[in-house]
């Protein structure tokens, strides 16, 4: 395996924050500076720190398709690593971007776009940047409508059908991993939902998704998801609702791992 990051293998002993197994508990969400997680829908900022650190070195470029509050490019600065992020909503986007410049580092870029990443023209972006392909592109799409982010036709939210969600994440993973230099990874965060009476299998759906184009499946993570705000009554609800229903309350989702 060629060299895609950092990690001084002579010194493996020193690493023991970097997770190897494919079980993620993280307890307590990394709240530090601009990481202050009020967007209903992110990511808890550990996600991409454990990502970047196995699959990326300072100096690499990131791209992050659905970027909502710019955990990734947060991060990925801190990191010392370059990073694109694509978000639909303006208003999103720009919530992030002054999020992103509270914790500037001069020497690291931090691009913000504006637009739909199943089209936005990302050579032009890239030629316009001075370079000609990213390092590591990091996929967290809506879990089809579990939250809807916005009215746009465009919101993966509010795709109609489960085959109309897959058909523009295909085209996301087309446009976003054209610019993704050859060997390097991809990887994607998401989760399943329920629908009448049954689970609907968001994340083998999009996993198969990469397979069919190609891609190396390189790792399934099976990450907890922490207590949501819920009260103490919604919860029994869930509980009765398990119990009458006969299935299974979601606390897990998914990262997957892919090489180009
Ligand atoms: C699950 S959230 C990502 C959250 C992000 N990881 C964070 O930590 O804040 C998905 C985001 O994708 C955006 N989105 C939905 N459809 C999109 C599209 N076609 N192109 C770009 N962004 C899109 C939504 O507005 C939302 O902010």
């Amino acid at each position: 395996m060629s060299k895609c990051n950092d990690i001084d293998l002579k010194r493996w002993r020193d690493y023991s924050d970097v997770l190897t197994d494919s079980l993620w508990l993280i307890d307590r969400r990394d709240k530090t500076g601009a990481h202050d997680g009020s967007y209903h829908g992110n990511f808890v900022p550990q996600v991409p720190h454990q990502l970047f650190t196995r699959y990326t070195k300072q100096g690499d470029w990131i791209l992050d398709g659905f970027m909502g509050s710019g955990t990734s490019l947060i991060e990925a600065q801190r990191m010392g690593r370059n990073s694109i992020g694509i978000e639909l909503q303006r208003s999103v986007a720009d919530e992030a971007r002054q999020r992103i410049d509270s914790e500037r580092r001069q020497e690291i870029r931090a691009e913000v776009l504006v637009g739909d990443s199943r089209s936005i023209d990302l050579t032009t972006e890239l030629k316009r940047l001075g370079i000609d392909a990213v390092q590591f592109v990091i996929l967290h799409p809506p879990y089809w409508d579990i939250i809807n982010f916005s009215d746009s036709a465009d919101d993966l939210s509010n795709a109609a059908t489960l085959e109309e969600f897959m058909a523009s994440f295909g085209r996301v993973i087309d446009n976003t991993t054209s610019v993704l230099e050859r060997d390097r990874y991809c990887a994607l965060v998401i989760g399943d939902k329920y629908a009448n009476g049954r689970v609907i299998p968001l994340g083998f759906e999009c996993m198969n998704a990469f397979l069919e184009r190609g891609f190396l499946l390189k790792g399934i993570v099976v990450k907890n998801i922490g207590e949501t705000k819920g009260k103490a009554h919604d919860q029994n609800l869930w509980r009765y609702r398990s119990l009458q229903g006969g299935f299974y309350i979601f606390k897990h989702e998914y990262v997957f791992v892919f090489q180009k």
